[in-house]
C-alpha cells in the first residue's frame, strides 16, 4: 500500500505521530531518541520514521511548511494509516507582549486567514481547536518535567512574508504566536474524528524584531521534542476516550 505522498505499508506508522516541519528534524529525533527506528517514508525527501521511545511505539513524520503540505500529510496519516493522534512540533513567532523567545506554546486553538475550511461547506466560521486530551496530558507532562509552557490561541497564516500590518490586530485579540500549519492539522483531525495538538517553540518575535540563533533554536527544539515524546508515553497508558 502507498498513498500519493507516503510510501509506507499500512501498520508502518504508530498510533501517535510527531510532526516537525523539517525532514532533518524528523531524522534527528529518530536517530537520537527512538530505538530501532526504521525509515518509513522518503518520497520528496519528506522523511518519516517509526521506532520506540521508552517502550512505546512512536512515529515521526515531517509535515513540510504551510497548510497545504500539513493538510496532505496529516490527512493521509489519519485516513490511510489509522493514525489516532498527531502532535505537531514546530516553531512560532511570538505575538503577545508577554511571549518571550524560546517559550513553548501549546496551541489551544488556531485562528487562520486560510480558506481551508471552505471545503466543509459550513454555514459559519469554523473554530479549529486542539484535542483536550492531548492538550491536558501535554500540559501535565510539561509540569512534571519542569518546562514552563504557555497555553492559548495561535494564528495560522498562509503567508510568512505579509504586506499587511495584521499581526498588530491579532495581538489585540490575545493571540500568542504565529505559525503556518496548526489550523489545517486541527481541521483534518476534527473531520477524521481524531486528535491533534500543535506545540511550538518561539523562534522569533516579529513585532519586536527579535530572533533566536540556530543554536538557541536547537535547545528550544530539544525541550519541546522531549515534552512531546514523554507525552506520547503518558498517552499510551490511556485510551482515547474523549477528544
Ligand atoms: N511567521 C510565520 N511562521 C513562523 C514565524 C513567523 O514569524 N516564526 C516561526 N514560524
Amino acid at each position: 500500500m502507498s498513498t500519493p505522498h507516503l510510501e509506507g505499508e499500512k501498520g508502518d506508522y504508530a498510533p501517535i505521530v510527531l510532526m516537525p516541519g523539517d525532514p532533518l528534524r524528523a531524522e534527528f529525533i529518530a536517530e537520537n531518541y527512538l530505538i530501532g527506528a526504521q525509515c518509513v517514508n522518503n518520497i520528496r525527501g519528506m522523511l518519516g520514521f517509526t521506532g520506540t521511545y521508552k517502550g512505546v511505539q512512536v512515529s515521526v513524520q515531517a509535515s513540510g511548511m504551510g497548510m497545504p503540505s500539513m493538510g496532505i500529510y496529516s490527512y493521509e496519516l489519519f485516513h490511510f494509516y489509522d493514525v489516532q493522534s498527531i502532535i505537531r512540533i514546530g516553531t512560532a513567532g511570538g505575538i503577545d507582549d508577554s511571549v518571550q523567545l524560546r517559550d513553548i506554546i501549546l496551541g489551544q486553538a488556531s485562528c487562520t486567514n486560510s480558506n481551508y475550511a471552505q471545503q466543509y461547506q459550513l454555514s459559519g466560521t469554523y473554530a479549529p481547536i486542539a484535542s483536550f486530551r492531548l492538550l491536558r496530558k501535554t500540559a501535565e507532562t510539561a509540569e512534571k518535567l519542569g518546562f514552563p509552557v504557555r497555553v492559548g490561541n495561535l494564528y495560522c497564516s498562509d503567508t510568512f512574508y505579509d504586506d499587511s500590518p495584521s499581526l498588530k490586530q491579532w495581538q489585540k485579540m490575545g493571540v500568542l504566536g504565529i505559525e503556518m500549519e496548526s489550523a489545517a492539522l486541527y481541521m483534518n483531525a476534527a473531520r477524521a474524528g481524531k486528535e491533534a495538538l500543535c506545540i511550538c517553540t518561539v523562534s522569533d518575535c516579529p513585532l519586536r524584531n527579535e530572533s533566536t540563533s540556530a543554536d538557541e533554536r536547537q535547545i528550544g527544539f530539544t525541550n519541546m521534542m522531549e515534552l512531546a515524546l514523554e507525552t506520547a508515553v503518558q498517552l499510551s497508558s490511556q485510551t482515547a476516550s474523549f477528544t
